[in-house]
């Protein structure tokens, strides 16, 4: 029965995945059709995009080529459905008409001018993995294409891309200032009083994952545990306000903001 049920889902999804396939979405050009576009953009994404489109805890959409949406049905899509996986929401409660207007409003995003960065990526790589010692908690792309580096954090290979120069610095020098929806600080009591603290990897009804701040993973069975405590406003990353120069911060920002999609 779930089998059957498995295979006509199948059959359905590869039928929707073929129809987008086919189907190329034509944006509005109106001036009524992006005031509407605004209004909708500014209701929905600018808290994440921020008002100019140049980013913050979302991606900046003010470039000349968004790297997810490199055409117009792309970006209507994305829109859409958001991005699976990261916290771009799908805009479930647009219609397809207010999905094209808020796309073409995005589009005008990009005569924007995007942040400068001052800094030099190389010098700022050096500190990433030197004085800074990011690399202990932060995986990025190794020379094999391999991700190096710790658990303790989330994962900055793509951070460029999704993250805002601006963003970037407060993550460094205020840390709980914003806190990535996926970054759980959870501590298991367990049934012998034992506390288990650390990053929440992942968990479903039965089981939860804690990589611990010293690095180690707990499978923890919810049944037998005490207690589950989740604090979204704990981080374990340092402040590097006054530990790192202008300089050195402006590099190590240049850097990141260079970690993107190499695809
Ligand atoms: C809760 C925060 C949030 C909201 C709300 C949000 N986004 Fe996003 N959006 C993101 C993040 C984060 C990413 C980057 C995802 C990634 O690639 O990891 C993103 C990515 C995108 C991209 C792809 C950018 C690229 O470089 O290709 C587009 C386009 C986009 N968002 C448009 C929108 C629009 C339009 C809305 C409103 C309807 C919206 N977003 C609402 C967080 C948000
Ligand atoms: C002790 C572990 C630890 C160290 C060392 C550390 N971080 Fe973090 N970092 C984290 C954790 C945990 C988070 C997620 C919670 C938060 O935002 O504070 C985080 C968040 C971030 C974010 C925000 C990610 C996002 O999606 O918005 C950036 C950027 C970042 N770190 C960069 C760095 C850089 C650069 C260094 C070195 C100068 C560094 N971190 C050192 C643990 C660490």
């Amino acid at each position: 029965m779930l089998r059957l049920l498995g295979f006509v889902l199948g059959a359905a999804i590869l039928t929707i995945a073929q129809d987008t396939k086919k189907e190329e979405i034509v944006l509005p050009t109106s001036a009524e059709d992006l005031a509407t576009g605004k209004k909708l953009y500014d209701g929905s994404c600018q808290l994440c995009h921020g008002p100019q489109g140049d980013g913050g805890k979302g991606a900046n959409l003010a470039v000349p080529k968004l790297a997810r949406a490199a055409t117009d049905s792309d970006l209507a899509r994305i829109i859409e459905v958001g991005i699976p996986g990261t916290e771009m929401p799908g805009a479930y409660h647009m219609v397809k008409k207010e999905i094209t207007q808020v796309a073409a409003y995005v589009k005008t995003f990009a005569k924007f001018t995007p942040e400068k960065v001052p800094g030099d990526p190389a010098k700022g790589r050096a500190v990433y993995l030197g004085k800074g010692g990011c690399q202990a908690c932060h995986t990025t792309t190794g020379a094999d294409g391999l991700l190096v580096g710790g658990l303790t954090g989330p994962d900055l290979s793509t951070i460029g891309g999704r993250r805002s120069a601006a963003h970037l610095r407060e993550s460094i020098v205020d840390p709980s200032a914003s806190i990535p929806d996926y970054f759980v600080d959870t501590t298991a009591v367990l049934a012998n009083g034992q506390r288990i603290n650390g990053r929440r990897l992942t968990e479903d009804t039965f089981y939860l994952v804690i990589h611990d701040y010293q690095g180690r993973n707990h499978v923890i069975d919810r049944m037998s545990a005490r207690e589950i405590i989740k604090d979204r406003k704990k981080t374990p990353m340092p402040s590097y306000k006054g530990k790192l120069s202008a300089d050195e911060l402006d590099n190590l920002i240049a850097f990141l903001v260079s970690l993107r999609e190499t695809k």
